[in-house]
């Protein structure tokens, strides 16, 4: 079984694009696979309108940084097709109150908000049919820009792996995290290519289980030895010497280098430097905010204490994100290569 597409633009006739060259007066729909249903139910969804594409992205239909800049843009690119404007003028201010609203869906990963000004920027045209294509035309070339630069991850970072190699992964940043194979996992699967295979270890991602039920299935249909492990488990499975390396994935890193990545990546970035484990992060040039000098002013985002809480009187503290310290972080991956500097 292969794994399924993380989303496309879908055209009136059901097929799937994910790069320019789509009339978008024919119109479309954002298709996306509902990740809060897998591993156990592969259902797909169209969206349309501005509260669905938004309740999607809040609620980790779709999920993982680029993806969610890719699906907020082509999410944008249908909502606009849609809008019934007078005027070019309100046409345009309908696209930036839309692009507005889809960007409040959720905090840290900087990958939407990024995605969205580039979608606006893009809208210069003088009638409403021109800014829909233009506007899906950007879509679709945030798209498959996306797919490109998670080859050239998967190639860096491959040069990274051995064969046999124990290989520690937290949350999800494969193929369902992105429109092509992924960040973190784009060097497993790159490695897969060239001939040898490695031996990952996935983090169970408490609360959410993005690990546990994304990273270890996707892996596992892709024919990748996984190992699924609790997030407590980390520290001890380093110590038995299980792990030559640790690849996570980002959703914000400042201009220093401090990077937000799913909560529990801090600790793992802590138990890796303890046990004198390379530590890598992988991610487009997109997911760097240099507006942000270091990690502290990364906004963090807070879910519902119900992802949680077992017990009714007891307070819950469900931080999504946490903060890793550039000084922990051996190098990232990037499509420009391995860097130490960003
Ligand atoms: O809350 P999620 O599932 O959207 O969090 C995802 C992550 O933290 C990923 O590691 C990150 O977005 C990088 S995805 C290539």
């Amino acid at each position: 079984m292969a794994i399924p597409v993380t989303l496309s633009y879908m055209d009136s006739e059901g097929r799937q694009h994910f790069s320019p060259g789509v009339s978008a007066a024919k119109g479309g729909v954002l298709d996306i696979i509902d990740q809060t249903l897998l591993p156990r139910e592969q259902k797909r969804l169209k969206l349309e309108t501005p509260e669905a594409v938004y309740e999607a992205i809040k609620q980790l239909r779709v999920r993982g940084a680029p993806a969610i800049g890719c699906s907020a843009a082509i999410g944008l690119a249908v909502c606009a097709q849609r809008f019934e404007s007078s005027s070019p003028q309100e046409h345009l201010q309908k696209i930036e109150a839309c692009a507005a609203y889809l960007d409040s869906s959720r905090p840290t990963a900087v990958n939407l908000s990024w995605a969205l000004k580039r979608c606006a920027a893009a809208v210069t045209g003088k009638d409403i049919a021109e800014m829909n294509q233009q506007l899906l035309d950007e879509a679709l070339r945030i798209t498959s820009e996306d797919i490109e630069l998670c080859r050239a991850i998967g190639k860096a970072g491959a040069a990274l792996l051995k064969p046999g190699m124990g290989v520690l992964t937290h949350c999800n940043a494969g193929a369902l995290a992105t429109a092509g194979m992924g960040t973190a996992l784009a060097p497993i699967y790159a490695a897969m290519e060239s001939g040898f295979k490695v031996k990952v270890y996935s983090d169970e991602t408490r609360p959410l289980l993005q690990g546990a039920r994304l990273t270890a299935w996707e892996l596992a249909v892709s024919g990748v030895d996984v190992t699924t492990i609790c997030d407590s488990m980390a520290a001890q499975v380093m110590r038995e010497g299980k792990v030559g390396i640790v690849i996570v994935g980002a959703d914000r890193v400042a201009a220093n280098g401090d990077t937000a990545n799913k909560i529990g990546t801090y600790q793992l970035a802590i138990a890796a430097k303890y046990h004198k484990i390379p530590f890598y992060v992988a991610l487009p040039f997109s997911t760097i905010d240099r507006t942000i000098a270091d990690g502290s002013q990364i906004p963090i985002e807070q879910r519902n204490g119900d992802e949680i809480t077992h017990c009714k009187g007891a307070k819950v503290y469900n931080p999504a994100f946490d903060v890793t310290p550039r000084e922990l972080i051996t190098g990232f991956i990037t499509e420009r290569g391995i860097l130490t500097e960003i």
